[in-house]
């Protein structure tokens, strides 16, 4: 709900309060965020004051500070010495900006945000606020864009740059959202890591100055992730105050945080001003992507269901909840490049039973693809490899009653490739020789006869083989930034150009194939954002696919993401990427709280493992409902211990699905009660394979027993059914 009760604005959810106010000289005063208080008049809210070394401003009658005073997107060069949220240049090399309020409007429909990914919402369950600032000297305004997800608890924000002048304007800096939080003894919690070793949480006390993550790699990023959260000290799982943040984007991003003087704690969130530069030519608008923001009272496991929730329900293809997620089985670490028509055949022949939904088959089918060092961008079938093209395959495929999807990697280009010699100019570069990361150049997706040229191939290869599932990988990042197709004082704004482009590809195929099942991955999950998954409902979590590293990864991952957005599958021991064995059910048991499948080869499997499959994939089924659409409890923490629990609960309470596994095996071990989450507390839980029934408070306060296991890396589940009264 957005109430507007002059000076005030106040954005209520079902449990928080935003509010703001105008200030005497215009100024847009950041009151309050946090839990729900009342809409009540609060001009004595106010540490206003004058300083030394703060320039003077008189507000309300009193005379403070910018530099002091909380605001909702701060400028530079008028007194407010903290990161500026915003910087506007002009031609003739005016830089200092001020904004202050012209007007508001409460809107009916949340403003659509040209070519970039954003929340859909239907405005009878939210409410959207535009306010217009403006600076009068340079002739630019600001919208600051506010929607309200009341059920969800979040508010969606972005801005809009709008130049009303004559001339062009240089846009340095444009935060999607600015936050002035008046406290100084919060933590900051990030998602951060490497390939193979993704989100990993990362939590740190702030101290006066600035801490920043940030991406300047084209690409989220498998090291620092867009999201952000801010916590109390005492905030635990359960308990404390967290705020949390996250961009629906892609490329270069920065997430900053300030702690002023005064005790004051800034976050800004949206695109990287160090990559990025925009020019506005008179009576154009600039629109930043789009940013989250949610407040917790209950430590970070709500956060992370505020975050869930909108992901599921308002975030594009991923709240597309009719889709099925389809089990499948992946080509890949079976036979990475060595793909043969003979080869493939005879795999689908060793999957005869298993009840998997889909094959993929993975890199290394286009082109001359035996290795990873030539063919992308040549979309079409390997001739030599495959007699008649993938035909035989797919037909083989349909017959053992599985649907057919394959693996691309449409934002790249090798040299030795056909696309290549038709088009040297398509790559990134700039006056060097571009540099080549995995042998592989970049396409210049800020270019149009690019994206359509990459298109038209994509789109042919789907109707010719009826393709149903689409993994989308981008396995290197953007260097050479630029383009000689851009004007000199355009090159900055390249990156953000081409993740444009590639939106718009994205946009393309998945409104003209609807029937597509696209999985997002970048070398496993280096560009895992709510930007992809507005187009793509799921996204390869990690290249690593060893158990006991993907306990922490997936862990680390659902702090922002749903599993339901989550890919894990079951691959061979000794793991490809560790060289560590784990049970084979261990392995079966990780998975399982994401969309699920295999990549290993099934011929090589103990009739055992393959028994195990047909159980573990009766099981996913039993679960799916709960992993699409349940809530997502973290028991224990594979990060400060031997113990990694994890809970599912379903939508009405009635079911749920609990995973424990023990890393290391203890000499003389002992066992612990786990304390569930999320049940009922009327009526009774059967809890299998206990063979027990309790009621929920009991299950939630007292715990089930997990007796510790005398093996490395052993898993232990439960299912929990409600009996009625
Ligand atoms: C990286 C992906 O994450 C893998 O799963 C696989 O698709 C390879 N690329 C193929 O090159």
């Amino acid at each position: 709900m957005i109430i507007w009760k002059e000076p005030y604005f106040y954005l209520e959810t079902k449990h928080t309060s935003y509010i703001m106010r105008i200030l005497s000289n215009g100024m847009l005063h950041h009151v309050y965020y946090g839990a729900k208080i009342p809409k009540e008049d609060m001009g004595w809210y106010q540490l206003f004051q004058g300083k030394g070394f703060s320039p003077a401003v008189t507000v309300n009658g009193l005379v403070s500070s910018a530099d002091l005073i909380p605001q909702e997107y701060p400028s530079f060069g008028r007194g407010d010495y903290r990161c500026p949220a915003f910087a506007v240049e002009t031609a003739d090399g005016r830089r200092l900006n001020e904004l202050t309020y012209d007007h508001h409007e409460i809107l009916e429909e949340k403003p659509a945000l040209p070519g970039l990914p954003s929340l859909d919402v239907n405005m009878e369950e939210s409410n959207s606020l535009a306010v217009t600032l403006k600076d009068a000297a340079c002739g630019y305004e600001v919208v600051l864009h506010y929607t309200v997800l009341e059920e969800e608890d979040v508010i969606a924000r972005h801005t809009e740059i709008r130049n009303r002048g004559k001339d062009a304007v240089y846009v340095r800096r444009a935060a999607s959202l600015s936050l002035d939080i008046e406290r100084d003894n919060l933590e900051f919690l990030s998602l951060s890591g490497a390939w193979g070793r993704e989100r990993y949480p990362n939590r740190r006390p702030l101290s006066p100055g600035t801490t920043s993550i940030e991406s300047r790699r084209g690409s989220s990023s498998h090291q620092l992730n867009p999201f952000a959260a801010l916590a109390s000290p005492d905030a635990t799982e359960t308990a404390g105050e967290v705020y949390g943040f996250s961009l629906i984007y892609s490329a270069d991003f920065q997430i900053l945080t300030e702690v002023s003087q005064y005790g004051c704690t800034r976050l800004q969130a949206g695109l990287n001003p160090e990559t990025f530069s925009w020019k506005m030519e008179a009576g154009e608008t600039f629109v930043t992507p789009e940013a989250l923001m949610t407040y917790s009272g209950h430590g970070f496991q709500e956060m992370s269901h505020h975050f869930h929730d909108v992901c599921r329900r308002h975030l594009g293809r991923s709240a597309a909840r009719d889709m099925v997620h389809p089990i499948i089985i992946n080509s890949w670490e079976a036979m990475y490049f060595d793909l043969s028509e003979e080869k493939l055949k005879q795999f689908l022949a060793d999957c005869e039973g298993l009840d998997i939904d889909t094959f993929v088959v993975d890199d290394g089918w286009f082109g001359r693809r035996t290795d990873d060092q030539s063919s992308l961008g040549d979309w079409f079938v390997d001739e030599e490899r495959f007699p008649g093209g993938l035909h035989g395959v797919a037909e083989c495929c349909r017959n053992a009653g599985m649907k057919f999807g394959i693996w691309f990697e449409p934002e790249m280009i090798s040299r030795d490739s056909r696309l290549y010699k038709a088009h040297p100019d398509w790559c990134i570069r700039g006056q060097e020789e571009p540099v080549e990361c995995r042998h592989q150049l970049v396409l210049d997706m800020s270019r149009k006869e690019v994206v359509d040229g990459i298109y038209e191939q994509m789109a042919a290869f789907i109707r010719e083989y009826d393709i149903t599932y689409i993994k989308w990988d981008f396995n290197r990042n953007l260097t050479d930034n630029g383009s000689f197709f851009l004007p000199p004082d355009r090159q900055r704004e390249h990156t953000h150009r081409y993740m444009l482009g590639v939106y718009s590809l994205m946009h393309r195929l998945t409104e003209t194939f609807p029937q597509v099942f696209f999985e997002g991955c970048s070398g496993g999950g280096g560009r895992f954002d709510f930007g992809i998954l507005y187009y793509m409902p799921q996204i390869w979590t990690s290249d690593d696919s060893d158990a006991a590293e993907r306990l922490r990864i997936q862990y680390g991952t659902s702090y922002a993401y749903p599993p339901a957005s989550m890919v894990a599958h079951v691959s061979a021991c000794p793991n490809h990427q560790t060289g560590r064995i784990t049970p084979f059910a261990t392995r079966g048991e990780v998975a399982q709280m994401c969309n699920y499948g295999y990549e290993l080869a099934v011929g090589q499997l103990a009739s055992e493992e393959k028994t195990m499959i047909r159980e573990q994939v009766r099981k996913h089924r039993r679960l799916d409902e709960m992993i699409q659409r349940g809530i997502f409890y973290r028991l224990c923490s594979p990060f400060t211990g031997n113990l990694c629990a994890w809970q599912m609960v379903s939508e009405d309470q009635k079911r749920s699905y609990v995973m424990a596994a023990f890393l290391m095996a203890e000499p003389n071990p002992g066992g612990q009660y786990l304390r569930l989450q999320g049940l009922r507390k009327d009526g009774q839980y059967k809890v299998e394979p206990l063979g027990i029934t309790a009621g929920g408070e009991t299950l939630m306060r007292a715990g089930i027993p997990v007796i510790a296991p005398q093996r490395d890396y052993t898993a232990f589940a439960f299912e929990l059914e409600w009996l009625s009264e």
